[in-house]
């Protein structure tokens, strides 16, 4: 709890540990109610949502399976408004209840460019899970069908988002002072 100096930056507390933990569990909570019998594939987006995805398929009571992409388009605290994807996907999604993992959903942009390509391959449903939402920032119009908190438009560190590759091991999460 408290300040934390990030690079040149400070940052103040603004959700919890416990706040986290809660809320991450009572998603885990409603996919697995919501996905009882199907077998989800999670896809989830690095870097930013390593810890959300580890701490969420702790809390999913239902078979499921994931793997991992990588997409960015921030450097430093600025979106670059290009997506570039670093590993790319090995999963063959043909009917299947593909649910995406996002850290945060900023402008939307990441999704918006991503989506049409999961879609090509036709799963058989396609829905959105986001720890964090900025819904002043979103630009590109996106569904987001789980979301852990709505945020104001300030930039936030910890529990796996980082600000030029620091802070990612913070337990809570951390605004902009
Ligand atoms: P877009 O704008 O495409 O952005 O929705 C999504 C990605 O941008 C990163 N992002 C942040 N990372 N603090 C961070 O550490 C933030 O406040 C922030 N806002 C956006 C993040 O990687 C996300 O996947
Ligand atoms: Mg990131």
């Amino acid at each position: 709890m408290g300040i934390v100096k990030v690079h040149d930056k400070s940052f103040e507390t603004y959700l919890t540990e416990e706040m986290i933990q809660a809320r991450v569990k009572e998603i885990g909570q409603s996919i697995a109610e919501d996905y009882k019998g199907r077998k989800p594939l999670f896809i989830v987006i690095l870097n930013g949502s390593f810890m959300f995805a580890a701490d969420l398929f702790k809390h999913l009571d239902v078979e499921a399976e994931i793997c991992f992409i990588k997409l960015a388009s921030y450097k430093g605290m600025k979106s670059t408004g290009k997506v570039v994807t670093s590993i790319g996907l090995d999963e063959d999604l043909f009917g299947k209840d593909v649910i995406i993992l996002e850290d945060i959903v900023d402008t939307g942009k990441t999704l918006h460019n991503f989506l049409p390509k999961l879609l090509h391959q036709q799963p058989k449903s396609l829905r959105i899970a986001a720890l964090l939402h900025k819904p002043e920032a979103t630009e590109f119009k996106l569904t987001l069908d789980y979301v852990g908190f709505s945020i104001p438009n300030k930039f936030v560190v910890g529990y796996g988002l980082d600000y030029d590759g620091l802070g990612r091991n913070l337990k809570e999460i951390y605004q902009l002072v």
